[in-house]
């Protein structure tokens, strides 16, 4: 159903499709110069020396557990609330996805779960940068170091967010980002991955091109690798729209802002933290979340109403290990109780760069109106009842 507010929208501008039309006027369409300057622009922003253009964060993924050598029987912790991709990634290696639970704030892995996850089996640690909010680096490098595992940083919706100063993607062995038209930074479809070992590059280049290694002829395969190449049109998208990039985090933190003072008069709404100690956000989508006495069943009749209303939202993110296709990896003594309870209650709004005020101010008041359908009910016994709170 297409929606009056829509969930999200890229910004294209005029200076964008000229640089994707001007690839066309040239004989070369895929593996050229706009994918060596887009590599070198996203490998600068997470300040690490190689960048590797992949046809999706998906299969960025894929490649960093590939080069990393990790298969059957390994096992690699992630977060269960995040979305699909990384535990899909996991599972396309024949590994072993280990769901640790989150921080109520952040929404990031927690790194105390993250340590009782770890087994002698466990081979990787993906953390995701979850809706632009950098994750809690330092525990978590620091438990990586004391283990001796290889760090993934799933920064797919994180791009220029930083942590303690510096932009992520490159603190941990391997960074991932995403340009899917709901991105920050879009390249229609594309990914890049980024580290500051070259082996690791070396390897994930050859695998994004069907194997061929820098000293392979083009019919000759060193490894078993994959067509995951991006073309020079969304390369060329890449770069255009990764110069505006400072412009857009700001219009998107504004944006961000501007949601917190029309939420601040509803008590039932939690909204995410707006700044960080050291550190920065890289607006993805904003989420907010509803108070303890709500159920799943009350977000998703407010999910409903407002896109009855023709209000794009989302309920992010279903965890993982209560999808169908990970229920195998799930076992009850897993302790994910903040990420089931906060997943219940979670609600998209919707946000893109051209959002307007007027915009922000209806959707803000649908939300009132939906929220005053749902009866009133005092705090209820089950965030109580355990004395932990989300
Ligand atoms: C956290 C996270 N990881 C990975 C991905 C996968 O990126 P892509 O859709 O480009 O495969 C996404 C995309 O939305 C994401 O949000």
């Amino acid at each position: 159903m297409e929606m009056r507010i829509p969930f999200s929208a890229p910004e294209i501008t005029e200076a964008d499709i000229e640089a994707v039309v001007s690839v066309l006027r040239t004989p070369r369409l895929s593996m050229g110069p706009r994918m060596a300057e887009f590599e070198e622009s996203v490998a600068e922003v997470a300040g690490v020396s190689h960048g590797v253009a992949v046809s999706s964060g998906t299969a960025g993924l894929h490649l960093c557990l590939s080069a990393l050598d990790i298969g059957e029987g390994d096992e690699v912790v992630l977060p269960s609330f995040t979305f699909i991709a990384a535990g899909n990634a996991i599972l396309y290696r024949r590994a072993t996805p280990v769901f640790a639970d989150i921080d109520p704030v952040t929404l990031n892995l927690n790194p105390e779960s993250l340590e009782k996850r770890i087994t002698p089996r466990t081979r990787a640690i993906i953390v995701v940068h979850t809706f632009g909010h950098p994750a809690d680096l330092d525990p978590i490098l620091d438990i990586a170091r004391k283990h001796a595992l290889p760090v993934i940083e799933d920064a797919c919706e994180a791009i220029g967010a930083q942590y303690r100063g510096r932009n992520v993607g490159g603190f941990g062995d391997l960074g991932v980002f995403a340009f899917y038209p709901n991105k920050a930074i879009t390249t229609g479809e594309g990914g890049m991955v980024v580290t500051h070992d070259s082996g690791l590059a070396d390897t994930i280049q050859a695998l994004r091109n069907q194997g061929r290694r820098a000293a392979d002829d083009w019919l000759e395969h060193s490894l078993l690798g994959y067509n995951y190449r991006l073309s020079e049109m969304n390369c060329a998208l890449g770069v255009a729209q990764i110069k505006r990039l400072g412009g857009i985090l700001e219009t998107r933190e504004a944006l961000a802002i501007r949601y917190s003072k029309e939420l601040q008069k509803m008590p039932e709404v939690i909204v995410p933290p707006l700044i960080i100690e050291g550190g920065r956000l890289s607006w993805f989508v904003f989420v907010v979340r509803l108070a303890s006495q709500f159920t799943r069943s009350h977000r998703d009749s407010i999910w409903q109403q407002l896109t009855a209303r023709g209000i794009g939202c989302g309920r992010y993110f279903p965890p993982l290990h209560r999808q169908p296709l990970f229920a195998e990896f799930a076992h009850p003594g897993d302790d994910l109780f903040v990420t089931e309870r906060i997943a219940d209650r979670t609600l998209a709004l919707p946000f893109f760069n051209r959002l307007t005020e007027e915009q922000i101010a209806e959707v803000c008041g649908t939300l009132q109106d939906a929220l005053r359908s749902i009866p009133k009910r005092a705090a209820q016994a089950d965030s109580a009842e355990s004395g932990r709170k989300t």
